[in-house]
């Protein structure tokens, strides 16, 4: 899984792991997140790859660590890195990612915030394969989250991140049906 802040996709992960998927790796793009913290607790390895403004030193070195924990999937909660094209060339359809909207409405950073700011009364949660656009690529799940009179970005967020907390392990636990957990061999 790829993470850069607090992790709480990544706990939703952690706390339904066993039969039907595994964690086998924490990435992050820096130290000292919480998301590390919580990987640590959970006796899951993992690996800061500090981000240093070059896109293509950074992707070769994230697949390279990707590639050594033998991932059958890249997972991505709240990693706010763009990969270059190498690693959707080295995990294609294998790369996923949770974003607070209904993609293709509200892509970027500013989700939430835009949907408030454009009045819509849905907005929600996409899972998605990641392709070489940001917040872009065939949808795998979305759910509706009903904007309420009053909310503001917290608000609203919290309510979307219940529905990403639930829908996300789901959504891996599927992918994990076509993989094996037994060790090859
Ligand atoms: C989530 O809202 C996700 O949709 C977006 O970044 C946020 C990450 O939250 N891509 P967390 O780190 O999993 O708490």
């Amino acid at each position: 899984m790829l993470v850069s802040g607090s992790g709480s996709n990544l706990q939703a992960l952690l706390d339904r792991r066993g039969t039907r998927y595994e964690v086998v790796l924490v990435l992050a793009d820096r130290p000292g997140v919480l998301a590390l913290d919580r990987a640590e607790r959970a006796g899951v390895p993992t690996v800061v790859v500090p981000w240093a403004g070059d896109r293509t030193a950074f992707t070769s070195a994230v697949c390279d660590e990707v590639e050594k924990s033998s991932a059958a999937y890249v997972v991505l909660a709240g990693f706010m890195r763009i990969l270059g094209p190498e690693a959707i060339r080295r995990f294609e359809r294998r790369i996923v990612n949770v974003h607070p909207s209904l993609l293709p409405a509200f892509p970027g950073a500013r989700a939430v915030a835009q949907a408030l700011e454009a009045g819509v009364t849905e907005t929600g949660v996409t899972v998605h394969f990641v392709d070489e656009q940001v917040d872009h690529g065939p949808i795998i799940a979305q759910v509706r989250v009903p904007v309420r009179d009053g909310d503001d970005e917290a608000t609203l967020h919290a309510r979307i991140q219940e529905q990403e907390h639930r829908i996300y392990p789901e959504v891996v636990a599927e992918l994990g049906r076509s993989v094996s957990l037994e060790p090859a061999g």
